[in-house]
């Protein structure tokens, strides 16, 4: 297993670097921390993520800007509050930009649709037809009036919409769904969302408000516990979708495996969005990507598109995918 200090250090020269000078500062200056790595190892592994600790911060109102003294002095300072909302948050970061390369797929289904999210967050995912879309800076389409603008660059024959997939029934399931109408949870997600991110921030807030004039049913409970029973209430006459993105890889391998039967089992189209290596069975279909940060975009195991982790990108590869030749 990796050490705290080379998860940090990754995290700051893969993830941080070139999307948050202050995250990539702190998380750097963390892994060459002893004090301050031994306060992170009290934690349980799958609580010391950076992305914890500098949302953790931030919710309780830590100093997270580009200067590490007055960062550590903090984290020492009020060590108890930052170690109890490690253990009581976790990393939820609700991204309805993602719906941007949901889209093209959930186009080519039949209509209606019956949206199942599973690790739904707050269940932000489960509004694609509430969001306008602007692919390649071109004209915006989709819900009129609505304040969620969705940018995404595209490469490839994309096959996009020219109109909103029709949404008769949402839902969601969560280990902790959060509640867009708690002032806390908001918070907490709005915290997840890297500082110099503020088009993300200001999404989030429009898509919140989006969701809370229309809440989602969301469920808590283990995906692998409760699928099955939500495919089973969808109402008749529409066509159940399992989607899901960032999500699998929270999950151990043989979690991933027993879900990944259970939708093969079950039928009915899955949608899924996840960084390489959690579903290998997809990955191994395409070419080794670019980037590896990219996200694998499939339809019911088949690959269809790299996408951007926000949604921002857009790579379609259908059919140059190994099952497809
Ligand atoms: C990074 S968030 C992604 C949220 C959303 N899918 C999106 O793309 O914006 C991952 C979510 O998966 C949930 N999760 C992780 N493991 C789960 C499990 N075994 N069953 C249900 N939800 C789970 C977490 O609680 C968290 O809300």
């Amino acid at each position: 297993m990796v050490d705290t200090a080379e998860r940090y250090r990754r995290f700051a020269g893969t993830e941080a670097r070139g999307h948050s000078p202050t995250y990539e500062l702190l998380a750097e200056a963390v892994a060459g921390d002893p004090g301050l790595l031994a306060l992170i190892d009290e934690l349980p592994p799958a609580k010391r993520q950076p992305n914890l600790l500098l949302g953790a911060v931030r919710f309780l109102g830590g100093p997270v800007v580009g200067e590490y003294p007055a960062f550590r002095e903090w984290i020492v300072g009020h060590w108890p509050e930052v170690r109890d909302t490690m253990r009581e948050r976790r990393t939820q970061t609700n991204e309805s930009g993602r719906c941007a390369v949901l889209l093209p797929v959930l186009a080519r289904l039949d209509r209606p649709l019956a949206l199942i999210e599973v690790g739904a967050s707050a269940g932000l995912c489960l509004y694609p037809d509430r969001y306008r879309y602007r692919y390649d800076g071109g004209a915006a389409f989709g819900a009129a009036d609505s304040p969620v603008v969705l940018e995404c660059g595209t490469t490839g024959a994309v096959p996009l919409p020219d109109r909103l997939p029709e949404v008769a029934w949402r839902a969601g399931i969560d280990l902790n769904p959060l509640d867009v109408a708690d002032p806390g949870d908001v918070r907490w997600l709005e915290c997840l969302v890297w500082p110099e991110q503020r088009q993300r921030l200001d999404r989030l807030r429009a898509a919140v408000g989006i969701a809370r004039a229309e809440p989602p049913t969301l469920v808590r409970g283990d995906l692998n516990e409760t699928v099955r029973e939500l495919v089973g209430a969808a109402p008749a006459g529409a066509t159940p979708v399992v989607l899901h993105s960032a999500v699998l890889a929270y999950l151990p391998t043989e979690e991933r495996e027993a879900f990944a039967a259970t939708m093969r089992s079950l039928g009915c189209p899955w949608i899924s969005n996840e960084a390489p290596g959690v579903l290998p069975a997809v990955d191994r279909l395409l070419p080794p990507a670019s980037d590896r940060l990219l996200f694998t975009l499939a339809l019911n195991g088949r690959p269809l598109a790299r996408t951007g982790p926000h949604g921002q990108s857009l790579e379609w590869c259908e059919h140059t995918s190994a099952d497809t030749t």
